[in-house]
């Protein structure tokens, strides 16, 4: 049977073996929430980058430039990091390149897995049908914030871990502790999460993208990193 294990922040990444995995990296507050709506509605392409600068020569280059330092908006930016500005008109057929403080940081330390997936409770089942259907050892790997574990981007880890449970062996005491905390968050993850760093950081700046990071299976799409290092639907 094949493995998932999750870890727990990308700070923790150099501890496992990425060649031979599937790597799924979630940062459900709020980078690959942005990422699979923005895709899933006619986003054309997100290329996840580390660094501001480089999203500003990407922006000279025709791509629209998004994303936060300090959840906020960058000086000289198209977006922000509010999955609604994903989903707006003027995204539609554009190709965005994005930086976030952790998750396209993750994204871009996953590079030496076989293949990397985008993912939140949006496409939640989605991508549990997906990775299925590889046949491979997955490894999902949480963003979190600085360093540390964001319990939101672990509730994830517990649900697509639980998602997979036919097909998949759960490894890893991290991962045990992701679908236990999801077991008991799963009826209500809005009350559960009121604890969570993130959500009370992102709560000063109005909160509205809250509720909807935490909606389950809005979309049935899959994301996926391509030779570009672009993000794209997967077909
Ligand atoms: C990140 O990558 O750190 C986040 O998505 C931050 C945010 O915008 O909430």
């Amino acid at each position: 049977m094949n493995t998932i294990e999750v870890c727990l922040t990308h700070e923790l990444i150099h501890h496992h073996e990425l060649k031979g995995k599937i790597v799924v990296v979630t940062d459900v507050f709020r980078a690959t929430s942005c990422i699979v709506s923005g895709l899933a509605k006619g986003v054309k392409a997100i290329k996840p980058v580390i660094e501001v600068e480089e999203c500003l020569e990407l922006q000279k280059q025709g791509y629209l430039a998004g994303g936060e330092r300090h959840a906020q908006m960058i000086e000289g930016f198209d977006l922000d990091n509010s999955p609604f500005s994903y989903m707006e008109t003027r995204s539609m057929g554009q190709k965005v390149a994005m930086t976030t403080t952790n998750g396209t940081l993750t994204i871009n330390k996953s590079k030496e897995a076989d293949e990397i997936l985008a993912a939140s409770f949006s496409n939640l089942s989605a991508t549990a049908s997906y990775l299925k259907n590889k046949g491979k050892d997955v490894l999902i790997v949480c963003a979190g914030w600085k360093g540390r574990p964001g319990l939101e981007d672990v509730l994830f880890g517990g649900a697509l871990t639980l998602a997979m449970s036919d097909s998949h062996e759960t490894e890893g005491d991290s991962t045990f502790l992701a679908t236990a905390a999801y077991e008991t968050a799963q009826s209500d993850l809005l009350s559960y999460l009121q604890r969570a760093s993130h959500l009370k950081r992102l709560k000063k700046l109005g909160g509205k993208d809250i509720p909807y990071c935490l909606e389950i299976d809005l979309f049935d799409v899959v994301v996926k990193l391509n030779e570009e290092s672009e993000l794209v639907l997967a077909s």
